[in-house]
């Protein structure tokens, strides 16, 4: 039975898996303006059979929920930003212990705002996240020492005509986290900022060769740690 309520402060929303036959949990993180049911019917096309996990940005802008505080958009409070990517991270760990969840094999699925923490936690919590799928992605920061991110596989789904992430800039994300050790995709679509039917077929395919439903198997190489 889904569950609602706080947790670190975090309001969310936890969905177990149907039937307890993967043990996968997808982290699912909304774009601005939206809330801790947005990607849940997302999450559900994404993976069938695993747990959903959504928590609601703290930061209100306008009356928009949001995970970091922003300058403009595009420019980020690089402090803030810091900051809440730990105390995301922190209620991931806490959510582990309280559903019971693998935390070898959370993965990331963020949109716009929700992407780009998702990128900030690959970048400063390297072995938090099993891979991620992230929806119109940008750089969020460039960290001083490069993580490890050891063969953990990263979806970058980007749109050729988005008005806010420029295509050089998904680029950038993308060398970034290839230099980091990530194994990146890169999925490209003719059109703008927001989510398409198309590109969720196409994180649902790469979701499921990285993860099969069928034998849960691996994400990736040998996990927790050893990457
Ligand atoms: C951000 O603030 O994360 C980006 O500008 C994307 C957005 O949420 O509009």
């Amino acid at each position: 039975m889904s569950e609602s309520g706080e947790l670190s402060g975090f309001i969310h929303r936890f969905v177990p898996a149907p039937e307890s036959t993967s043990s996968l949990t997808l982290l699912l993180l909304h774009g601005t303006g939206g809330d801790e049911t947005d990607l849940l019917g997302v999450g559900r096309q994404l993976a069938p059979a695993a747990a959903l996990l959504s928590p609601r940005g703290k930061v209100v802008e306008n009356g928009m929920p949001r995970y970091f505080r922003r300058l403009a958009e595009g420019v980020f409070d690089p402090e803030d930003l810091r900051a809440r990517t730990h105390e995301l991270a922190g209620f991931v760990e806490s959510a582990t212990r309280r559903y019971g969840l693998a935390a070898d094999r959370i993965v990331a699925v963020g949109f716009s705002n929700g992407a780009n923490i998702a990128a900030s936690v690959l970048l400063l919590r390297p072995t938090m996240l099993a891979g991620a799928i992230l929806f119109r992605p940008m750089v969020p920061l460039v960290p001083e020492t490069m993580p490890h991110l050891q063969g953990r596989p990263v979806l970058l789904a980007a749109g050729r005509r988005d008005s806010i992430v420029r295509p050089e800039e998904t680029e950038r994300l993308r060398r970034l986290l290839v230099q980091a050790g990530a194994v990146v995709a890169l999925h490209w679509e003719q059109t703008g900022h927001g989510l398409t039917p198309a590109d969720i077929a196409a994180a649902r395919a790469w979701l499921e060769e990285q993860a099969p439903a069928r034998c849960d198997g691996p994400l990736g190489r040998d996990v927790k740690g050893n990457r």
